[in-house]
């Protein structure tokens, strides 16, 4: 049985699922979730030299520069990527794009920061205006969410082999009054809409148990 304390975790559980061999982390700050991973293959990328030195990883495959500057110099595509760099709607939405296109077929790119409970957390220290990219997101791909409940967390799910064409998005200025309102959409009832097929799909056993002894069916 597969025990799932927080998104690391769901991470690998997807990882030793999919037979995924290569992982691509956008922001790793201090390497709390990127030494976690347990992959074959694995690139982090941070504008601060922090990750560098954090990682338990080989420092050839720890990039040190924007996000924008990596996937200039970029020639490898990922199994699974993890975006949780610039917390800003419209670099978010870059990083987006250039993840996409550096996706395998039957790869995943994975968000945090989606779900500001309140003003406060939309700051830019904070999880930003990515909630924004993500309701967008939503609104013209098929995702889900996976919930972590000890710790209060969510991780937005695009799986490319549902979204296997290109769309772009309009990004809109909307609030978090708006995303607070519609919360049941963009992460609840998304999640709930999805979750038989995120089990069928994503493969995940029937019942996974976390800290809290929830079940999988309660993530959602
Ligand atoms: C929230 S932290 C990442 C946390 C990490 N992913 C984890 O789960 O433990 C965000 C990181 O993104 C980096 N960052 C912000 N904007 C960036 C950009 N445009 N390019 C590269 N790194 C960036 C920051 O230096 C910071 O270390």
């Amino acid at each position: 049985m597969s025990i799932m304390h927080n998104r690391s975790d769901f991470m690998n559980y997807l990882i030793r699922k999919h037979n995924f061999k290569s992982y691509l982390e956008l922001g790793v700050d201090n390497a709390w979730n990127y030494n976690q991973i347990n992959i074959e293959s694995k690139t982090g990328v941070d504008a601060s030299s922090r990750s560098l030195h954090a990682s338990t990883g080989d420092p050839v495959d720890m990039f040190i520069m924007y996000t924008d500057n990596f996937f200039a110099i970029n020639e490898k595509k990922y199994d699974l990527i993890f975006i949780d760099a610039m917390h800003e709607m419209s670099q978010c939405y870059i990083d987006f794009k250039n993840s996409y296109n550096f996706l395998n077929d039957n790869g995943i790119i994975l968000f945090h920061d989606i779900w500001p409970k309140n003003k406060v957390e939309t700051e830019l220290g904070n999880m930003g205006t990515v909630f924004k990219t993500w309701m967008q997101l939503c609104d013209t791909y098929d995702t889900s969410v996976y919930r972590d409940y000890y710790y209060n967390d969510a991780v937005g799910i695009l799986e490319k082999s549902l979204n296997p064409t290109w769309k772009e998005i309009d990004l809109k200025d909307q609030t978090i009054d708006h995303f607070l309102e519609n919360e049941n959409f963009y992460i609840h009832s998304r999640c709930i809409n999805n979750t038989q097929h995120t089990l069928l799909k994503l493969n995940l056993p029937e019942k996974v148990y976390g800290r809290n002894n929830f079940k999988l069916n309660d993530w959602c």
